[in-house]
């Protein structure tokens, strides 16, 4: 589905067999999930239903619960509509007032999303947007959709007492994976996003993720490049799209690869995220010089949606004297030639890097990408030993945090 090469990679992890039948052995719930298509034709049909009754679709979730529909907003939809989808995804009280001050509440959906239906920063939102809705005079449920587990959890039994209508966040499937999801989808859907397009090119690259066994595969090989290296010692991964919709995805990807494999003192891969070409003037120095302790995911678009020509003015001598290589060239064309500028520095400096190629930035693509990281990274997990879907290390801070609130007003 996409093109891909591997430079300065020769040391193999070796242990992929293993790492895949213990994966297969899994219930790997994110990998099923493109196969509810009953669920994704409610979500079709409820999104159709509230469509003309709403100019604001605001998501109220944090982590897992809205990394994936930022990415699915900045990568799909162009700016000028972007702001219908609002993601408030922090407690900092100003982003609170400016992402709600000038709504109008009558024509406002909020999706809240919490899997495990009790995250104490989720649930401040939920209770001060419901109170905001209920003062203006409006029936709180015409305003509210819920996303959580399908049986458990304080959401849960607030939306059967209130009757708010809610999809599940399968119990099989962890935040961070939950992106194709109702997570994802619902509020995509109410921003009007293409999710077909998403879902089917997740179904393609699942199609080939795990069970195209024999033949070189990309899961299998991106994987076995980041275990090989990190056993090599080498634990930094630099994710480089030369594109400002995927710079998202690279928000999305530091949670799934942070979480899953950062699980003791010996195991784990920080994750960096650059934009190219922005980016090679103020990191590559570090990638180039620094310390040879870091592989790069680097991402390249081969068509833009515009192509745009460089205007080089050649009746000006000062430019056509400097700037005439330019004539001709397109913006792409320049962004693509800087990230072949920057791979073969990198190249001669050996360090170790692969490059994914899209043929454009769209909906099956991104559900591809999804689909594509969220098995490399389980597959990497096996790899590594470690058990790539739980989190106890944000768990532990979330009880300190509720521990210190409780005490404080004991
Ligand atoms: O990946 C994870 O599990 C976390 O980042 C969670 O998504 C995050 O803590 C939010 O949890 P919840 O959806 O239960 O509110």
């Amino acid at each position: 589905m996409f093109k891909f090469e591997f430079e300065n990679y020769e040391i193999s992890d070796g242990n992929l067999d293993r790492a895949l039948n213990s994966l297969l052995d899994k219930d790997l719930g994110f990998y099923n999930l493109v196969d509810r298509k009953d669920e994704h034709k409610n979500i079709k049909d409820f999104a159709s239903s509230v469509d003309s009754k709403f100019d604001h679709i605001i998501v109220l979730g944090i982590g897992g619960s809205a990394l994936g529909i930022k990415t699915i907003r900045d990568t799909l939809i162009v700016r000028k509509d972007r702001d219908k989808l609002r993601v408030i995804d922090n407690v900092d009280p100003d982003f609170i007032y400016e992402n709600t001050q000038d709504l109008d509440l009558s024509r406002t959906m909020f999706v809240v999303i919490t899997k495990s239906g009790g995250t104490s920063e989720t649930m401040s939102l939920f209770m001060n947007m419901k109170k905001a809705v209920i003062e203006k005079g409006l029936k709180y449920s015409d305003h509210f959709v819920f996303l959580t587990d399908p049986e458990n959890g304080l959401l849960r039994e607030i939306a059967k007492r209130d009757k708010i209508t809610t999809f599940d966040v399968p119990q099989n499937v962890g935040g961070r994976y939950s992106v194709l999801s109702a997570v994802g989808l619902v509020p995509a859907a109410l921003a009007g996003v293409d999710i077909d397009g998403l879902i089917n090119g997740a179904i393609e690259m699942r199609n080939i993720l795990l069970n195209d066994y024999e033949s070189i595969n990309l899961c299998y090989q991106m994987a076995e490049f980041q275990s090989a290296h990190h056993k090599a010692g080498i634990n930094i991964n630099v994710l480089f799209p030369y594109s400002n919709k995927l710079k998202r995805f690279g928000d999305w990807y530091t949670q799934l690869l942070a979480e899953s494999i950062g699980k003791n003192s010996e195991v784990g891969l920080t994750p960096i995220t650059a934009l190219g070409s922005t980016d090679q003037h103020s990191q590559l120095q570090l990638y180039s010089d620094g310390p040879d302790d870091k592989i790069y995911q680097f991402i390249k678009v081969d068509k833009f949606e515009n192509n745009t020509e460089i205007a080089v003015d050649m009746e000006d001598d000062l430019i056509a004297d400097k700037f005439d290589f330019l004539e001709g060239v397109g913006f792409a064309e320049l962004l693509n030639t800087a990230l072949k500028g920057t791979m073969d520095s990198l190249k001669e400096r050996n360090r170790p890097m692969m490059q994914i190629t899209l043929d454009e930035v769209n909906a099956v693509n991104l559900g591809g990408l999804f689909m594509l990281y969220e098995g490399a990274t389980a597959l990497l997990g096996e790899l590594l030993n470690v058990d790539s879907f739980n989190q106890p290390g944000v768990e532990r801070s979330k009880v300190l945090t509720k521990e210190y609130l409780e005490n404080k007003n004991a």
